[in-house]
């Protein structure tokens, strides 16, 4: 028995690996937060779960260099890697990795992004914070930042912003610093 506004309503459907686009304008005030140097590029970063590149090409105009893959081809980067298993991009010596993973991956992605690169930050609703799943991650890899919209980020299944339209979910960019101890320092960006 349905009950409503807890099920997702009729005709509307998860996406398969969960594709949903994120708006480009999430990224300018990320760069922000992590610094002018940054905002400068020339970094290299990893968009490992790419969808069509919403992230990958701001931050290519930005000027970094961006590895794009994606365990789905959907037009922008190299499909068929799957992040959680061991791929050939590994290895390379990152500045960060930045992304929207498949939020029911996404603490599998931390912990896989922790292990390669310096600097993970990752868009992900608010509702990560919770989940005793995810206590030895607070405990052990707390987040430096957790950046919060004060206007509503939009994500799009059909990577359509339509203009004025607004999220139905809150999100944060969520930020590691490796080997950070301490609170995560709430920012309103
Ligand atoms: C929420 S979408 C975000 C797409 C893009 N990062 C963006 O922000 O526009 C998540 C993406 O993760 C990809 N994905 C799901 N499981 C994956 C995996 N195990 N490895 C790599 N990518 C995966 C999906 O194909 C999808 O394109």
């Amino acid at each position: 028995m349905p009950i409503r506004g807890l099920n997702r309503p009729e005709g509307v459907e998860r996406q398969p690996e969960d594709f949903y686009a994120t708006d480009p304008a999430t990224i300018p005030p990320l760069l922000k937060v992590l610094g002018s140097d940054w905002e400068a590029g020339n970094k290299l970063i990893w968009e490992c779960a790419v969808g069509a590149g919403h992230l990958s090409q701001i931050l290519e105009l930005y000027g970094h260099q961006v590895i794009s893959t994606d365990l789905i081809y959907r037009g922008y980067g190299v499909g068929g890697v799957d992040f959680l298993q061991p791929t050939p991009y590994d290895d390379l010596p990152y500045d960060a990795i930045i992304t929207n993973p498949p939020f029911k991956y996404a603490l599998e992605f931390v912990e896989k992004s922790l292990r390669i690169a310096p600097v993970v930050c990752m868009f992900l609703r608010i509702g990560f914070i919770e989940s005793e799943r995810r206590d030895a991650l607070f405990t052990n890899n707390p987040p430096r930042y957790i950046a919060v919209f004060r206007k509503r980020a939009r994500t799009s299944k059909n990577a359509a912003f339509p203009k004025g339209e607004s999220s139905a979910m809150c999100h944060a960019w969520f930020i590691w610093y490796r080997g950070y101890k301490g609170n995560p320092e709430i920012l309103r960006i």
